[in-house]
């Protein structure tokens, strides 16, 4: 259904000097530089898969999303979606996909949300019938009636976002793009979003692919897990094995005085020998470990570090994707 082959995409930016001598330079001649936003990535995706596409901020999900919509063209590879190109057939794709970025909202913010809605059904040019019945179905699966005659505008974030939703479906597209849905929700409406997606998925056999911050999303929703990083695909498989890996581990953050690199190997050095995929950074100006509770105590950590350095505080949390992402990017899947 969906096919991404060799593709690589490379943005061209112009330098900044600062300063006025930079910009009087800027007027004459404008130096580039590129950024590899995406570099030579590969896969293929099944009709009703699932694909949870995780990576940090800037790792290059929003570009690969972007390219297989058509809305930018790969610098080079291959992209097919349903026998089309997204680029070269933006329209006809278009009818066969519906998209929703969490970061911006695609309904026209004055008119209220129903004409907005009908206006989507001329766009795509839906019947009547088929529109009517899937309307119905869509305002109810995402509890829109309430608003329905708000303009965009007056409308909460999480009410924007099952608005988004709604509208994107309302085509009856085979394949969902989701960039960031769930981005700010509380955990009522993230909730509400999920059983939405998951529905349209058994229901009618939607593809979706997801970017997301969120573990719970990918744990709840995702069939399969793709992990980019730096523009690379640098996993692609199942979520149990994510599971397996990273399933009981939690992240210990120390803040220490005069943290530097030895702290890191002496505390990487100690970790090691009890938990071998234990992990040792500095995150914000903390040591962060990341670790299998089932393997190795807090209370042992903790007390390695008092006996070492100069603890001043210390906060326990789960392990966000960023963590699992960098792990994996530091010493490969064992
Ligand atoms: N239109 C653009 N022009 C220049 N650089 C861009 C553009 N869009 C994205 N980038 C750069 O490409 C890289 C990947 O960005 P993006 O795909 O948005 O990452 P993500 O969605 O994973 O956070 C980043 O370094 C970003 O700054
Ligand atoms: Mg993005």
């Amino acid at each position: 259904m969906i096919k991404v082959k060799n593709v690589s995409k490379t943005f061209k930016v112009y330098k900044k000097d600062s300063g006025f001598k930079g910009a009087v330079k800027g007027l004459f001649k404008r130096e580039k530089d590129y950024i590899d936003a995406v570099k030579d990535i590969s896969f293929e995706i099944k009709k009703g898969e699932i694909i949870g596409y995780i990576g940090a901020n800037g790792a290059g999900k929003s570009t690969t999303i972007k390219m297989m919509t058509g809305v930018l063209t790969p610098t080079s590879g291959m992209i097919e979606v349903n026998g089309l190109i997204p680029h070269d057939n933006r329209i006809e794709n278009a009818k066969r996909i519906g998209v929703v970025f969490g970061q911006r909202t695609q309904l026209w913010w004055d008119l209220p949300l129903e004409e907005t809605f009908s206006i989507l059904k001329e766009i795509y040019n839906v019947e009547d019938e088929a529109f009517k019945e899937r309307y119905d179905y869509l305002v109810e699966l995402l509890e829109i009636e309430p608003f329905i005659k708000q303009p965009v505008r007056t409308l909460s974030l999480g009410q924007r976002m099952r608005a988004d939703l709604a509208a994107s479906m309302l085509h009856s597209p085979e394949i969902l793009y989701l960039d960031e849905p769930t981005i700010g929700l509380d955990v009522m409406v993230k909730e509400r979003i999920r059983k939405a997606i998951k529905e349209l998925n058994e229901k009618f056999q939607v593809t979706v692919i997801l970017t997301t911050h969120d573990m719970s999303d990918i744990q709840e929703l995702a069939s399969r897990i793709m992990i980019i990083e730096k523009g690379e695909i640098i996993y692609d498989g199942s979520k149990e094995m994510i599971n397996r890996q990273f399933g009981n581990n939690r992240r210990l953050d120390l803040k220490i005085e005069d943290l530097d690199d030895e702290h890191i190997k002496l505390l990487q050095d100690f970790v090691s020998e009890q938990d071998k995929n234990a992990y040792v950074c500095i995150e914000d100006g903390a040591l962060a470990v990341t670790f299998d509770q089932d393997v190795l105590s807090i209370a042992v950590i903790i007390s390695f570090a008092m006996a070492n350095f100069k603890v001043f505080d210390f906060s326990l949390k789960d392990q966000n994707i960023e963590d699992i992402v960098k792990k994996l990017y530091a010493g490969g899947v064992s």
